[in-house]
């Protein structure tokens, strides 16, 4: 048997910018709750061993509920007040593992993850101890202080961070535990954590996918209708 590989489906947020009254992970697109299209993308993987899902307090139940006919499900776990926090606590339920499983972060809002975008990390993975899924940026990406254009970076090697990430067990908590000391956290991700705090460590980066979207503001809402009516039954 190889190494085993576990897939975190982070759905520990409230969803204020969408502002729907309730995680938006819990609302149907196409009939089917978001975090069910996430969780379903890796439960069905066969690369994937395991499956387990972090939630908002107040919502274990309604997730418990949703991922029930899933069976690579581990268990729901009750995640934090920032993302950071809520992959800590996966990472805690993940803490009796070896080093060397590999652990996928997937935000559960991201209801289109396909099966070729989690082949490309896990074969990342091979080779390479934090792996993230990036897309080319349709719009120019300019550093703005202060109201004017601090620098423009060359379009070209800008790159929009999708998920999972990927990472070797071992890395990803060394990272945290070192960014745990510091008093003066402040991460984006888990790849921006390795970065920051473990900047000899290599991030792949790799081909991601449009409809790798992730549901965040009111429009977003339409385009993965949308996304959802294009999918062969
Ligand atoms: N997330 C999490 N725990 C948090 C915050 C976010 O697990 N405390 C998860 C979200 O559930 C989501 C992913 O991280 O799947 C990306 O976060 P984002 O799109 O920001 O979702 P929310 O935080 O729910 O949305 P908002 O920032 O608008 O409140
Ligand atoms: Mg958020």
């Amino acid at each position: 048997m190889g190494t085993r590989t576990v897939a975190v489906v982070l759905a520990g947020g409230v969803g204020a910018r969408l502002g729907a009254g309730r995680p938006k992970q819990l609302l149907e697109i196409g009939g089917r709750p978001i975090l069910a299209r996430a969780v379903a993308a890796f439960d069905a993987h066969p690369r994937i061993d395991e499956v387990l899902v972090v939630m908002a307090s107040g919502h274990l139940r309604a997730a418990a509920a949703i991922v029930a006919p899933f069976g690579k499900v581990a268990g729901v776990v009750e995640g934090g007040d920032t993302r950071t926090a809520s992959t800590v606590a996966a990472l805690e339920a993940l803490a009796g593992r070896p080093d060397d499983v590999r652990v996928l972060f997937h935000d559960a809002a991201r209801p289109f993850v396909g099966a070729a975008v989690i082949d490309r990390v896990l074969d990342a993975l091979d080779g390479d101890a934090a792996v993230a899924v990036g897309v080319p940026s349709p719009d120019t990406i300019v550093v703005v202080e202060d109201g004017l254009v601090a620098s423009m970076p060359s379009r070209e090697t800008m790159s929009r961070f999708q998920t999972p990430q990927g990472f070797v067990l071992g890395t990803i908590r060394k990272a945290y535990e070192i960014a745990l000391a510091d008093p003066e956290l402040a991460a984006t991700d888990d790849c921006g954590i390795v970065h920051r705090y473990l900047p000899d460590v290599p991030i792949r980066v790799v081909a991601g996918d449009d409809r790798n979207l992730k549901v965040t503001r009111p429009l977003d809402l339409s385009l993965a209708e949308h996304i959802a009516a294009e999918e062969t039954p």
